[in-house]
């Protein structure tokens, strides 16, 4: 049988030659010491790419949104953020059961942000009966939202409120590369728009692992801390921050394929293409373990989402022959 056509996640991409020579050829050194060459390398990168002062890795985008969200927030006090968040949904509780910080959610229109909504739910800080609100986690792209890009104006309504409320705001950008390709939106502006943000590089860019955190140098200087506390201090980890540096140059450049490759699936499944804006599409009304399964039969593998919803994500890994190989096979299933 041909090999799977794997739509499940942009995570199941696998390091190509070119990354993984790079990878190889690393300077390294004991990166707890601040030793290592190229994971400072990446560090300052992706510093200046979002215009902050500095920045930590980390070996997941869940170890990067809990530091980056403890970082502004303190036991007891709540992060606010949809329904949908991967914050609240897939990171297992961390926030409550690692730091003691309290989670709040607003039932959003499929991710999309509405800060009106988000703003109206803060609790202040000053109240001796309520539980503080010290920030706002917003996700860009929505990943439960089928990718879908966050509108500039609410982030920047979003953050001209939170300046003024003494608010912080935490985005989680595991996904940031795909938002930015789709929108044009500079990294710097969507990294201006927060106080911390975590971006991944284990996912569109095909890294075999690796985020990294970016936020003012002095709350960097306490994310180190916990990396620590928690087990994220690694040693010669420059071999995986080359990897991150190889995704910059060579994957960063080409997320636009994956996007016109969902587009092309929109296309042949009858998906509404406004709804497909950046590397993923979601398939509604189905039944979604028999699509899944029978899909699978035939060398195509999709993430059920529910019992009705199904996803698809495409990466590096599936090319445009396999797009359409993939789009015969669930046309067929779905009559469609
Ligand atoms: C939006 C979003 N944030 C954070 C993460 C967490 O990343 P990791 O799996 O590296 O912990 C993911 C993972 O898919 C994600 O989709």
């Amino acid at each position: 049988m041909a090999e799977l056509i794997d739509l499940r996640s942009d995570t199941v991409t696998r390091p190509t030659a070119g990354m993984r020579r790079a990878m190889a050829e690393a300077e390294v050194g004991d990166d707890v010491y601040v030793e290592d060459p190229t994971v400072r390398a990446l560090e300052e990168r992706t510093a200046a790419l979002f215009g902050h002062e500095a920045a930590l890795f980390v070996p997941s985008g869940t170890m990067g949104n809990q530091i980056g969200m403890r970082l502004v927030c303190e036991p007891g006090q709540e992060v606010l953020c949809d329904a949908d968040a991967h914050v609240v949904t897939y990171e297992m509780g961390a926030a409550a059961a690692i730091f003691g910080i309290s989670t709040r959610t607003v039932v959003s229109s499929g991710g999309r942000l509405d800060a009106g909504q988000l703003t109206e739910q803060v609790r202040p800080k000053d109240n001796w009966h309520l539980t503080a609100t010290a920030a706002i986690a917003v996700e860009n792209s929505h990943n439960r939202g089928g990718g879908l890009v966050q509108p500039l104006d609410q982030l920047q309504a979003l953050w001209d409120w939170s300046r003024q409320a003494d608010v912080a705001v935490h985005l989680d950008g595991a996904r940031i590369w795909n938002a930015h390709a789709s929108s044009g939106v500079p990294l710097s502006t969507y990294g201006g728009l927060a106080d911390t943000a975590s971006v991944c590089f284990s996912k569109g860019l095909g890294t075999p692992v690796g985020s990294v955190l970016v936020a003012s140098a002095e709350r960097i200087a306490t994310a180190r801390l916990w990396r620590k506390r928690l087990g994220g201090g690694m040693r010669q980890v420059g071999v995986l921050a080359a990897a991150c540096l190889y995704a910059l140059d060579h994957h960063l450049p080409r997320l636009g394929e994956d996007h016109e490759h969902a587009r092309l699936l929109a296309k042949r499944l009858g998906v509404d293409p406004a709804t497909v804006e950046t590397n993923m599409v979601v398939l509604e009304g189905i039944e979604a373990p028999l699509v899944a399964e029978a899909a699978k039969a035939r060398g195509v593998l999709v993430s059920q989402v529910s019992a009705s919803r199904i996803r698809l994500v495409t990466h590096l890994d599936v090319d445009r022959a396999a797009v359409e190989r993939a789009a015969d096979v669930l046309a067929e299933l779905l009559d469609r």
